[in-house]
């Protein structure tokens, strides 16, 4: 494993299209400007950051398989195969790594079929409805189990 932690973050389906997508539900910024403010805090807190995009279920859950033995957590925001995937739900138990699940806007406030996600399941925290700074905060909270873990 590399020196400092390496922290995983996958962004599923139509996650690349932020900044022109429903800009009134997921805000104006792109998943670029999303990948520089982890990047940053990941610079500040001394992480290593993987930062990835799929649009594909089977690569989702290739990647989250590869965690296993070389990255320290799992951020996730599976976009919506949160509501329906068993399949990344058992790639995330499968690796046996901290799993925190991230959704920009909340999930809790939108269509009902929104409400239940299968990636919670797996999850250690959940954090949504505070657009990318979710991010960022998941990240501080990913830092925070991977060094207690570290330590015991
Ligand atoms: C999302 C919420 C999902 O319900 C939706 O399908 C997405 C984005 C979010 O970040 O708010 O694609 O995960």
């Amino acid at each position: 494993m590399a020196q400092q932690p390496s922290i995983l973050i996958l962004n599923g389906p139509n996650l690349n299209m932020l900044g022109t997508r429903e800009p009134h539900i997921y805000g104006a910024e792109t998943l670029a400007d999303v990948e520089a403010l982890c990047r940053a805090e990941g610079a500040r807190l001394g992480l290593e950051i993987d930062f990835r995009q799929s649009n594909h279920e089977g690569e989702l859950v290739t990647w989250i398989q590869q965690a296993r033995g070389n990255r320290s957590a799992i951020l996730l925001n599976a976009g919506a195969y949160t509501h329906t995937s068993v399949a990344i739900l058992d790639a995330l138990t499968a690796v046996d790594l901290p799993v925190i699940e991230v959704h920009l806007s909340n999930i809790f406030r939108r269509e009902p079929f929104r409400h239940h996600s299968y990636v919670s399941m797996a999850a250690r925290g959940v954090i949504c409805g505070l657009g990318s700074q979710g991010y960022v905060l998941a990240l501080q909270a990913a830092d925070r189990l991977v060094r207690a873990k570290a330590q015991s």
